[in-house]
C-alpha cells in the first residue's frame, strides 16, 4: 500500500525501504498469504503489481508468480529488480489467460484505481482455480480519516467490506464463504502501533489495509 503520488517507479518503489514501508509492506503481505494460505509452487497472478513488491514476497514464499499491469514503466523497472517473477503488460478488466489459468489471483491496491471493479473482479474469478485475494483501502479506518482522498492516495476509490461482501455475492460461480481481516489500524506505525497491529486487527475492522480471500467452492 505505498502511496502512488507522481509514479516514478524508483520511488513508488524506495517507500517500501523507508522505516515505515518495511513495516506495512510486510504486514500486508503476511496477512495475505495467512489468508491464502498456498502450498509451495503453486501459481499465483499478481494483478496490477507495479513494481512488483508483492510479487517478488509472493514468490519468496514459494509460490509460481506472474505479474500483469498496464503501465510498462512499472514493469520495466520490476524486471530491474531480482525474484522469479514474468511480468505482462495487461489489464484488470481483460487478462489474457484462459479459464482457470491460475491457482490463485491478487490485486493489492490496484482494484481501488478500476473504475469497474465487479466486472473485474468477475474477470479475475475466471483466470483463479482456487481463489481471489484483494488489498483495499479501507474507508472505515483512521487512514481514511487522516488521508482520505488526498495526497498520494487521490484517485483512488476507498471501499468497505460491505461494499466487497455484495459484489462477491454476484460472482459467478458463486464463491465459498469469503474471509477478510484489516490492518494498520494507527496508520504512523510506531513502534506500539507495529506490535499491536495484529492481535488488535483480529478483532477491530478499522485498519487502513483491507484484506480479503474469496475461495471458490472447490
Ligand atoms: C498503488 S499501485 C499498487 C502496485 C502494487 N500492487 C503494490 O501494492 O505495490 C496500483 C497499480 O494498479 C495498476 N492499475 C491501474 N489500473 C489497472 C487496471 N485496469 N488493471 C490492472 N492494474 C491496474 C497501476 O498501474 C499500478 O501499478
Amino acid at each position: 500500500m505505498a502511496v502512488i503520488g507522481s509514479v516514478d517507479p524508483a520511488a513508488y518503489e524506495a517507500w517500501y525501504y523507508t522505516r515505515r514501508g518495511r513495516w506495512i509492506g510486510e504486514r500486508e503481505a503476511t496477512l495475505l498469504l495467512e489468508l491464502i494460505k498456498p502450498a509451495r509452487g503453486q501459481s499465483l497472478l499478481d494483478v496490477g503489481s507495479g513494481t512488483g513488491y508483492f510479487s517478488r514476497r509472493f514468490a519468496a514464499g514459494g509460490l509460481a508468480v506472474t505479474g500483469i499491469d498496464p503501465d510498462p514503466a512499472m514493469l520495466d523497472y520490476a524486471r530491474t529488480l531480482s525474484g522469479p517473477v514474468e511480468y505482462l503488460v495487461g489489464r484488470a478488466e481483460r487478462l489474457p489467460f484462459a479459464d482457470n489459468s491460475f491457482d490463485y489471483v491478487a490485486a493489492v491496491t490496484s482494484l481501488c484505481f478500476i473504475n469497474t471493479p465487479e466486472a473485474a473482479l468477475q474477470e479475475m474469478w475466471r483466470v483463479s482455480r482456487r481463489g481471489i485475494a484483494l488489498g483495499l483501502l479501507n474507508r472505515h479506518s483512521l487512514l481514511y480519516l487522516r488521508k482520505g482522498g488526498r495526497g498520494g492516495y487521490a484517485g483512488a476509490r476507498w471501499d468497505t467490506w460491505s461494499e466487497l461482501a455484495r459484489w462477491i455475492t454476484r460472482l459467478r460461480p458463486p464463491a465459498a464463504a469469503p474471509k477478510h481481516k484489516t490492518a494498520i489500524l494507527w496508520p504512523k506505525g510506531g513502534m506500539l502501533a507495529q506490535s499491536l497491529d495484529a492481535p488488535m486487527g483480529a478483532v477491530l475492522p478499522w485498519g487502513g489495509f483491507l484484506a480479503a480471500y474469496i475461495p471458490r467452492r472447490l
